[in-house]
């Protein structure tokens, strides 16, 4: 019970790799606050977990400030946050890339990241203590065709190293882990549907896989637990080998499983 009586708060936690999260925290004894864009989602989730559900969006400096305070001061004060609230984007050339799209992508996963971790995390470095995971990805780490996705997490991978930087002799750690593709309900439909072929991600890692929610939740638990306290600014990626195998591709494809003997 490593987060036995501690105070979780996710964002996005109403659907896939945050409420993977809020579910692992839970079986670990974490109170868990579940904050979304959609309350009756989040209601769902925390009906199972005994938690609390909030209304918030992350694009807005008001309603992010106003969660904050009330969580504070009604729940408790807050020991972790994981901000997994994002957005994908189509793959469009930068010629068709609407603008409006661009902003509404920077403005979910970069900008609401900045503004969730300065209000919970202000108040943890007051407090002197917390712990701050925030959902990042491979594609932050490499190009891609998402020419706003893609800056916006290189943001996040960035941001969290300036917050760990700023808030560490006040006893707050700051990480992030960046997830491959993952196996998230959105994910399987599309492969259900025929738009995504499982087969051909899968054949882009190293270890023939994709991750699941659970995997990024076991390593999310992991940054925000006390065995990781010597951990801070750290990116951590959890894609079944997608950055070490993707170069591979210019030698032919990684190695076939060796036989036996
Ligand atoms: N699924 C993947 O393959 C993958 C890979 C790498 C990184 N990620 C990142 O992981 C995070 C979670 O993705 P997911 O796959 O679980 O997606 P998801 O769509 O299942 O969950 C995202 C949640 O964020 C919420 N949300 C959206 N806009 C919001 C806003 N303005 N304010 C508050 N909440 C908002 C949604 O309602 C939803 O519950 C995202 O940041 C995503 O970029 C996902």
């Amino acid at each position: 019970m490593r987060f036995k009586d501690r105070l979780i708060v996710i964002t996005g936690g109403a659907s896939g790799i945050g409420e993977a999260c809020a579910r692992k925290f839970a079986e670990q004894g974490g109170r868990i606050v579940i904050t979304d864009i959609h309350l009756d989602a989040a209601q769902r989730v925390t009906s199972d977990l005994d938690g609390h559900a909030i209304e918030l969006d992350v694009r807005s400096d008001a309603s992010v400030e106003t969660a904050a305070e009330s969580i504070e001061n009604d729940i408790g004060p807050v020991n972790t946050l994981v901000t997994s609230a994002g957005v994908l984007q189509p793959p469009h050339p930068p010629h068709e890339l609407e603008v409006e799209e661009f902003d509404r992508v920077m403005n979910i996963d970069q900008r609401g990241t900045f503004l969730t971790c300065r209000a919970f995390g202000t108040r943890m470095a007051r407090r002197g203590a917390g712990a701050i995971v925030n959902i990042a990805s491979v594609a932050g780490l490499r190009s891609t065709p998402l020419h706003s996705y893609t800056p916006a997490k290189a943001a996040v991978i960035s941001l969290t190293e300036c917050l760990a930087a700023e808030w560490g002799r006040s006893g707050v750690r700051v990480n992030a882990v960046s997830p491959g593709h993952t196996l998230t309900r959105a994910m399987q439909a599309q492969v259900d549907s025929g738009e995504r072929d499982l087969d051909a991600l899968a054949s882009n890692t190293a270890l023939g896989k994709l991750v699941t929610p659970d995997d990024i939740a076991d390593a999310v638990c992991f940054l925000a637990s006390d065995d990781a306290k010597a951990i801070t600014g750290a990116s951590l990626p959890i894609d079944a080998g997608w950055l070490a195998a993707t170069s591979w591709h210019s030698y032919g494809g990684v190695r076939e499983k060796y036989d036996r003997q």
